[in-house]
């Protein structure tokens, strides 16, 4: 069968899981010492998939956690949880800090990422208090109720990545591994979950923890936000009934795992787990295409993926209302860390630019003939006319040296010296050229 071959690749091994353990062990024996010296009293606890023993061959992503008593002052777990928290760092390979909503520690240690998160050691929904702290109870959570079926969890989340719809970062908007969990735990295994992708649509709400019956206020509450806020999917997390799972799931994830599920089910293969690499030639698509691609390239500040990618993202949106009020007709955008990517119909326009003014004989018909250089009469309207450059690298130079579209805060300098360039990317980019142009990124046909 198909699907053992699959999980021959991805179920660790015996040797991966010794070695996964001895990490966790050392890990956790810096950590103690540390807080000992520290003289605070944190807990330290192993989330996430290996926690939960659902994670897939060769992920190297190590979830410790901090657990602080709740008696701890927020502003004393933030500050001395991210020193003791840099000081296990210290003792790893390399570390450095990352300010997401929440700030913590990734190190290095023995070829695995580690983060290293201070909150509160909660037992219960109404103690949380920082974003973070509801791991700790999903873990637990997990791996009460998976009883055994960890690799039909392990078969969903490949198939995820395979058909790109894993990852709940704000910049992806797909399934996290915790929704992977639940839905195995609700449907009983990988193809029972493959099978209800229309159902799980329709039906809208899942409540594994029965918060409908336990707290039913609350539990609206949650429904009728989500539903406002039109997200294709409610969970309603069984360790919190304030919360949505899949809070962060966008139709258009979603609309691949419906697409790929279906696909899968009628024609089963073993290139939705591991597809191979899409590739061709961008330049090829853009002769072919009769389009042009503007790319604009420029030096990203240090932040996070999860605060700068939502900010590029804005940014693409906002410049390319812009071309589209100066008369290009934007086909599609897309963005990177350091770039935004435009495909557009042409990249000259007309050298003119012709407004419809006021009534002649009106006090804003004089002031218009005044204003205006090159004014003419059609029936009883002023119209007017200047030149303009109608190259896209000056209209896009104007658009973003003048700051004048929505963007983020920290990125608006950056793009503003951008480079420019037209039907051309550098080499790193040229795959990434040629996805975008064929539109690979939510393609489901
Ligand atoms: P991870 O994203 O590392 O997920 O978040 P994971 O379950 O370990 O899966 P993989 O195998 O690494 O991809 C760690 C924990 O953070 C919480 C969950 O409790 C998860 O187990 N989390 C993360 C969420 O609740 N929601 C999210 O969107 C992301
Ligand atoms: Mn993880």
């Amino acid at each position: 069968m198909m699907l053992e071959e699959i999980l021959e690749k991805i179920k660790p091994r015996e040797e991966e899981r010794e070695r996964v353990q001895s990490i966790i062990e050392d890990l956790r024996e810096i950590a103690e010492r540390v807080i000992e010296k520290s003289g605070e009293e944190a807990e330290v606890k192993f989330v996430g998939s290996i926690a939960k023993d659902t994670y897939l061959s060769g992920d190297h992503d190590i979830d410790m956690f901090l657990a602080f008593p709740l008696s701890t002052p927020l502003e004393i777990l933030k500050s001395k949880g991210l020193k003791i928290a840099k000081s296990i760092g210290e003792r790893l390979e390399n570390h450095e800090i990352s300010y997401a909503e929440h700030p913590y520690v990734r190190g290095t240690y023995r070829g695995y990422q580690v983060d290293i998160v201070p909150c509160y050691n909660v037992r219960h929904w109404k103690e949380v208090r920082t974003a973070v702290d509801r791991s700790i109870l999903h873990t637990e959570w997990v791996i009460e109720n998976l009883r055994g079926r960890n690799d039909e969890v392990r078969l969903l989340k490949r198939f995820l990545k395979g058909i790109g719809a894993y990852g709940s970062e704000i910049y992806i908007r797909g399934f996290s591994g915790y929704l992977a969990e639940i839905l195995i735990i609700k449907f009983g295994s990988f193809m029972k979950v493959l099978e209800k992708s229309d159902f799980i649509l329709r039906q809208k709400i899942i409540d594994p923890g029965n918060w409908l019956k336990k707290e039913p206020e609350m539990a609206m509450k949650t429904i009728k936000r989500e539903v406002d806020e039109d997200k294709p999917l409610i969970v309603i997390d069984p360790v919190d009934p304030r919360r949505n799972v899949a809070s962060n799931l966008s139709w258009e994830r979603y609309g691949l795992f419906y697409f790929k599920s279906q696909e899968f089910l009628r024609n089963p293969s073993k290139e939705f787990f591991f597809p191979s690499a899409k590739r061709g030639n961008y330049l090829k698509a853009i002769r072919e295409r009769k389009t042009h691609l503007v790319t604009l390239l420029f030096k990203p500040p240090d932040l996070v993926d999860d605060i700068l990618l939502p900010q590029i993202e804005k940014s693409a949106k906002g410049i390319k209302k812009q071309l589209e009020l100066k008369g290009f007709r934007v086909l599609g955008y897309d963005y990177g860390r350091n770039f935004i990517m435009f495909e557009v119909d042409r990249i000259e326009r007309e050298n003119v630019e012709i407004k419809k003014g006021p009534l002649y004989y009106t006090n804003h018909g004089q002031r218009f003939y005044e204003k205006n250089e090159k004014v003419w009469i059609e029936g009883k309207d002023l119209w007017s006319e200047k030149n303009v450059n109608g190259f896209i690298v000056d209209v896009l130079e104007e658009i973003i040296s003048k700051g004048a579209f929505s963007s983020g805060k920290n990125v608006r300098d950056v793009i503003a010296s951008s480079n420019i360039l037209i039907d051309f990317v550098p080499k790193e980019l040229r795959d990434h050229a040629f996805l975008f142009l064929s539109r690979e990124k939510f393609r489901v046909k």
